[in-house]
């Protein structure tokens, strides 16, 4: 355990450039430029990191679904905005698109599985966590806003497909609850399964038939883990999850394509050999264990050099594309780990 305290960045708030803090003009077209400085304007005048004020509040006032709408979480008050992940240099992805365009492939094989989700029962909600631990944990849903102390970041979001998303999130970083539960030293890989049951997560309709691995297994190096920017996300834009979004808690680990963030935790388990992995098991050529972002590997069947950013016009056709950019622009806190 002592080379992971070594590897681990402090737990401060310590300001590092990201590497989208590059002369804008380099990385970002016109029009996102401008939505960018009318962010910052509005976070200026809020007085943001002075006290928990949510980023939900500057969002553009949008027409959401009502039926979108109740789905929508529960207000979360207690939680400061840490203001080292303030400014995710885009501007924040409305609400509506972050709770419509989802993957969710329990629910579904297409974005729109918002009102399918509806399905996945939440409460009570147990979360075990152990295998080579010294101190293992049953948290139930009260535990996941209340144990540790929650904090919003606003981080970039990049699915594998080449889209993606600002989203002000709110959780804890996973540090803290792998201090609860103590590794041991033999545990070097971590698994988090998300909630299975065949009668209620009934899947793709492409998987019928199909031998698909559930449930959904996501893994992490337990370096990974450690990392300051890894998070456990119980919320957004002020709120508890939506179901669609993976509610009660979920993965986020900005720095990896999206599939690497698996929602709806039901079991972690800390091992000393690699897991097998949901998407890595049915196509191991297309989505690697590893998974972080990079424009220089390309998907099998697509580039990723550029990616489109969700929302940024009415018509999906014509969402703006910018460069991607290497671990999503965190470099700085994640490139040490595969040196
Ligand atoms: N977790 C589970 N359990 N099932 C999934 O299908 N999809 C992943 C990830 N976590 C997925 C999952 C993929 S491919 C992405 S891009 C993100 O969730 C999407 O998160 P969002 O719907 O909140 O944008």
């Amino acid at each position: 355990m002592d080379t992971l305290v070594e590897r681990d960045r402090p737990m401060s708030f310590i300001h590092l450039p990201k590497s989208w803090q590059l002369p804008e003009s380099r990385i970002t077209p016109e029009a996102a430029y401008w939505n960018r400085r009318k962010f910052i304007k509005g976070m200026v005048g809020m007085g943001i990191g002075a006290s928990a004020v949510s980023f939900a509040s500057c969002q553009r006032p949008n027409a959401m679904d009502p039926e979108l709408r109740e789905t929508l979480g529960q207000p979360l008050h207690s939680f400061t905005a840490n203001p080292d992940f303030s400014d995710a240099g885009r501007a924040i992805t409305e609400e509506q698109y972050a709770t419509s365009y989802n993957n969710f492939y329990e629910f579904g094989g297409t974005k729109n599985i918002w009102a399918e989700a509806q399905n996945l029962p939440t409460d009570p909600w147990t979360l075990a966590v152990g295998g080579l631990v010294n101190n293992p944990q049953k948290y139930d849903l009260d535990d996941l806003t209340k144990r540790f102390p929650l904090e919003e970041r606003v981080y970039r979001f990049r699915c594998v497909e080449a889209w993606a998303m600002v989203v002000p999130w709110l959780g804890f970083p996973m540090k803290a609850l792998m201090d609860d539960v103590e590794p041991t030293s033999n545990a070097r890989y971590v698994s988090f399964t998300s909630f299975y049951d065949p009668e209620i997560t009934t899947g793709p309709s492409w998987g019928l038939g199909r031998d698909l691995p559930w449930p959904y297994v996501e893994a992490l190096t337990i370096e990974e883990m450690a990392n300051e920017l890894a998070f456990f996300a119980v919320g957004l834009y002020g709120r508890t999850l939506p179901k669609q979004n993976g509610a009660p808690i979920r993965m986020v680990v900005p720095w990896k394509y999206g599939f690497k963030g698996g929602k709806s935790i039901v079991k972690i388990e800390f091992t000393s050999e690699q897991p097998a992995t949901y998407w890595n098991t049915i196509s191991p050529n297309e989505y690697g264990f590893e998974a972080n972002v990079n424009p220089d590997v390309p998907h099998p069947r697509w580039s990723q050099k550029s990616e489109k950013i969700v929302g940024t016009n009415t018509n999906p056709f014509d969402w703006e594309r910018q460069e991607t950019i290497i671990y999503n622009g965190y470099g700085d806190y994640v490139a040490d780990l595969y040196a």
